[in-house]
């Protein structure tokens, strides 16, 4: 694979280094951009999201029980509404509230709930087999709290499956590698234009770029086993420069009993 030579596709669009914001800021940033992220999802635009990690946790999932599924940083709920057909029960949880008022108005199923919370502050009487966080960590600012609840939320064999954006190329995707201002190694708050695929310039998210080992070393210290970790290339749809790197990593991580 010859990712050496990959361009950084979206340099054009202004990215910053800013202090460190908290969840709330990271929701309203996520209520605005809602209805336009729904919009481009539901018009297929999206190719991330409907060809690359939504497909990769399906697949993922029929390895294991799914009966009681949890879909944390649901967003708009799109992912969550696939999950609800292959679950006996599926929840999704967001702190957004604009996204949460989508996903309910939009995806109506028996087996499907949406709720407004925080992950770290969610509690359930149910014990789910399966937790999902579909690009949802590196825009969690309080990622290792919401990661100690998730294993609570779990059952004693549950599984989280988790996917985000591959930490050693998306600084030359978004085209932030060369700022004087990055360092790899370092936890960095970065705010940019929310871009996907086949449209840019849907809103101002915040993005937090950590390093790999951030979040394998807090998976494992937090006593979850590592089963699988895929680097993901891009979608079909992607041009040659953007599919000779991978940009998402995908991860199962079981809850040792
Ligand atoms: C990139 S979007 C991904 C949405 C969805 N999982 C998808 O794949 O389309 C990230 C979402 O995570 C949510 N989020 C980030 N941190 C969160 C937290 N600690 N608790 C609840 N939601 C959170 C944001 O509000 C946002 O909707």
């Amino acid at each position: 694979m010859n990712w050496k030579k990959a361009e950084p596709k979206q340099n054009s669009l202004m990215r910053k280094k800013i202090n460190p914001v908290n969840l709330d800021t990271i929701s309203q940033e996520w209520d605005i951009v809602g209805p336009a992220r729904q919009a481009a999802i539901e018009s297929g635009k999206d190719i991330s999201l409907s060809k690359v990690t939504g497909p990769c946790i399906l697949e993922n999932l029929r390895e294991i029980k799914h009966n009681h599924i949890i879909d944390v940083g649901c967003g708009t709920g799109f992912l969550s509404s696939k999950l609800a057909t292959i679950a006996d029960e599926c929840w999704g949880i967001d702190s957004s509230k604009e996204s949460i008022k989508l996903a309910s108005r939009k995806y109506k199923k028996d087996n499907l709930h949406f709720v407004c919370s925080s992950i770290k502050e969610y509690k359930s009487g149910i014990s789910f087999d399966a937790c999902i966080a579909n690009m949802v960590f590196m825009d969690d600012p309080e990622w290792t709290d919401s990661l100690k609840n998730i294993i609570k939320l779990l059952s004693p064999n549950g599984k989280l499956l988790m996917t985000i954006t591959h930490p050693c190329f998306w600084p030359q995707y978004w085209g932030y590698q060369d700022e004087n201002w990055f360092n790899y190694l370092e936890e960095i708050f970065i705010q940019g234009s929310f871009s996907i695929t086949l449209e840019r310039n849907i809103g101002t998210t915040t993005h937090i770029h950590r390093p790999l080992s951030n979040y394998i070393s807090m998976l494992l210290s937090q006593g979850l086993a590592i089963e699988k970790l895929i680097e993901l290339q891009s979608s079909a749809n992607s041009t040659p420069s953007e599919i000779n790197y991978p940009r998402f990593i995908f991860i199962q991580a079981g809850k040792i009993v």
